[in-house]
């Protein structure tokens, strides 16, 4: 008899978890507290507590086809980076087009999720749920936990003394929404993360004045890279990806620095990352160094004080007349539906197997999906974790011994806190490739480079030296898509598509065009040496 799954939220995790269980032959039933698909894409006027709030000016920060799910690329006309209201189009698409819908009981909640008494046989949870007052409970042999982990902000408030005497109006970022209101105001946006720098910039076109206050400083980086392409698609690549396994870390951290600083001097802006030995999740803001430039964003460094109008940082500036705090803190993760021990976040570590499996329990029947933050796309993250659990669940790949997982959790945390520092914002933090290709060995999906090199010698050049995205995980092994080969050299295409909107004729051709390239190649040099600072 099939065996059957929980999923828990309909989000992008949950919806990928329903696929990955279809797919293995699983009986997926999924609880989703709203009336909606979506999760946290799912814009909506209102902030609801237990929900994922976003601003209605969300776009991503990862591009199409660095984000879609593996089998499944975005629509061709699809822009580079979507509004959220055009991502959540293509996860209905993608939705519709696997017929998941139907396993999905909306307006439900999650209440509990136990250990059934048999459960070192079994393996069994028992789950209780609440649609519109009426409680029920059912018994599954697994569990996906996929409620997502950007629905509890984290305001510290005991850092920031005085607060209580602070007379303007202060909120989390979760419950911005629009800057109608902001017109003429003094604002101070706290931290500087994704969210902070979207929202300043956003502010700062009505506003008389934003101050962003931030501590450890940050790269900022734009959504557009080298020749205009999205800035994913230059950086995820495995010849980078080894690059960075084999050079020495000052070495690497050295070219960091001097990539970040190409656009603008970090330093000349207040951005400078203050401990530049680690590696942080670079900020992606096209507008925030513009709007510093003109003045309209003023970076600050620590708060130390409030009184009743006015905020004192740690340098002893004071900045007079404050109408309104943005707290940009972040979100604390939490799962009130599971027993306190069974998901551990604390001492700044999450005890879970590869962020996934809990490694105590009996029976490995009971997984997290999404509670990572890799320094790339989410999306094709979560279809890995998905499609490890649910071949798990199934009986076909197995885990070590729980001994065995304790000493992997203890080891990857040190690696992490080594690699991205002890900051609390950092504990989910991955790299992006490796993490992808560790879960792709554990289902037998990790492109087997070598072999293609002669079997398929054009294919091995775009997979190793182009960007490392879903459809790589779709060539071998269980899963595979006969349409993944295809996808990886078409890629470009769907990339360029939406931006052809005009058509422009290349005119230029050999010789003309090889004698202006050596030209332009020569201009170029002249160009670089005279740009040479030499005071
Ligand atoms: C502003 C913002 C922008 C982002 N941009 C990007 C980006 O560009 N690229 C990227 O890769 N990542 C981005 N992220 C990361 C983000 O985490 C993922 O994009 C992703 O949406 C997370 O999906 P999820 O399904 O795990 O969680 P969610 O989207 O939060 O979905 C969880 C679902 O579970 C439901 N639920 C929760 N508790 C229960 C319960 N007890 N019972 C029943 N249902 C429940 C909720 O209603 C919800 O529908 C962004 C995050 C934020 C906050
Ligand atoms: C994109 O932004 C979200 C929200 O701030 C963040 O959690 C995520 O890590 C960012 N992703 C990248 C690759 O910068």
């Amino acid at each position: 008899m099939a065996k059957k799954v929980a999923v828990i939220g309909a989000g992008v995790s949950g919806l990928i978890s329903l696929k990955c269980c279809v797919d293995e032959g699983l009986e997926p039933t999924c609880f989703e507290r709203t009336e909606d698909i979506g999760g946290l894409w799912r814009f909506t006027e209102n902030v609801e507590d237990g929900q994922a709030s976003i601003y209605q000016s969300v776009i991503t920060n990862t591009s199409k086809e660095m984000s879609c799910f593996s089998d499944f690329p975005m629509p061709e006309d699809f822009p580079n980076f979507l509004h959220n209201s055009k991502l959540l189009e293509y996860f209905r698409i993608f939705a519709q087009n696997f017929d998941l819908l139907k396993y999905i009981q909306f307006q439900t909640t999650v209440l509990s999720v136990k250990k059934r008494s048999d459960f070192a046989s079994s393996g069994q949870w028992e789950v209780v749920t609440e649609t519109k007052g009426r409680e029920q409970r059912a018994v599954f042999d697994a569990v996906m936990v996929c409620s997502g982990h950007h629905i509890v902000p984290h305001i510290p408030l005991e850092a920031f003394p005085g607060m209580e005497k602070f007379k303007g109006q202060y909120f989390h970022s979760r419950q911005y929404k629009h800057p109608e209101g902001f017109e003429g105001k003094h604002i101070l946006v706290i931290g500087l993360g994704n969210s902070a720098s979207d929202i300043a910039v956003e502010l700062s076109k009505k506003a008389a004045q934003v101050f962003m206050s931030t501590r450890h400083g940050s790269w900022v980086m734009s959504r557009i890279s080298e020749c205009g392409y999205p800035w994913d698609i230059v950086w995820h690549t495995r010849f980078r990806s080894m690059l960075q396994r084999v050079l020495p870390r000052t070495l690497q951290k050295w070219m960091m620095e001097r990539q970040m600083n190409q656009w603008f001097d970090h330093e000349n802006y207040g951005l400078e990352p203050q401990n530049r030995y680690l590696m942080k999740e670079p900020v992606v803001n096209d507008d925030l160094p513009s709007r510093i430039l003109c003045g309209a964003i003023k970076v600050k460094s620590r708060v130390t004080e409030l009184t009743e109008t006015a905020a004192i940082f740690e340098d002893g500036t004071v900045e007079e007349d404050m109408d309104a705090i943005v707290f940009a803190t972040g979100y604390t993760s939490s799962f009130p539906f599971l027993e306190d021990s069974l998901v551990k976040v604390e001492d700044n570590m999450v005890s879970l197997y590869k962020y996934v499996f809990p490694p105590q329990l009996e029976k490995s029947t009971l997984a997290c999906i999404g509670l990572i933050q890799p320094l790339g796309s989410i999306f094709p993250t979560v279809e890995l974790q998905a499609r490890w659990v649910t071949r798990v669940f199934k009986g076909v790949c197995t885990l070590p011994s729980e001994r065995t997982m304790m000493a992997d959790i203890s080891k990857r945390n040190k690696k992490r806190i080594d690699l991205f520092g002890e900051s609390k914002s950092q504990m989910l933090q991955t790299h992006y490739i490796d993490y992808l290709d560790e879960l792709a060995l554990e289902i037998g999906a990790k492109p087997d480079l070598l072999a293609l090199v002669l079997k398929d010698p054009q294919l091995a050049v775009k997979l190793y030296f182009g960007p490392c995205n879903s459809y790589q995980y779709r060539l071998a092994g269980p899963g595979q898509w006969e349409g993944a080969r295809s996808a990886i050299l078409t890629q470009k295409q769907r990339m360029l598509k939406p931006l052809k909107t005009r058509t422009v004729k290349s005119s230029l051709h050999f010789p003309v065009s090889f004698l202006l390239k050596i030209l332009g190649l020569l201009a170029a040099v002249v160009a670089f040496f005279s740009q040479l600072q030499w005071f």
